[in-house]
């Protein structure tokens, strides 16, 4: 599922670049997340959260 319309990134995505390391929303800048419009910042931040909690 889209996460960020804007720049086209997934959830799958942004769980994967958790798993990675990415532990910031600076992180996620760097793909793209909420680098235009912003309304993905929250969702994108949840998941990253999420995902960080279970690893
Ligand atoms: Fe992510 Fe617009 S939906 S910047």
């Amino acid at each position: 599922m889209y996460v960020c319309l804007c720049k086209a990134v997934t959830d799958k995505e942004i769980k994967q670049a958790a798993c990675e390391g990415a532990c910031s929303m600076r992180c996620l800048n760097k793909m793209g997340v909420a680098t235009q419009c912003g309304k993905c910042a929250r969702d994108a931040k949840q998941i990253l959260r999420s995902t960080r909690a279970e690893i």
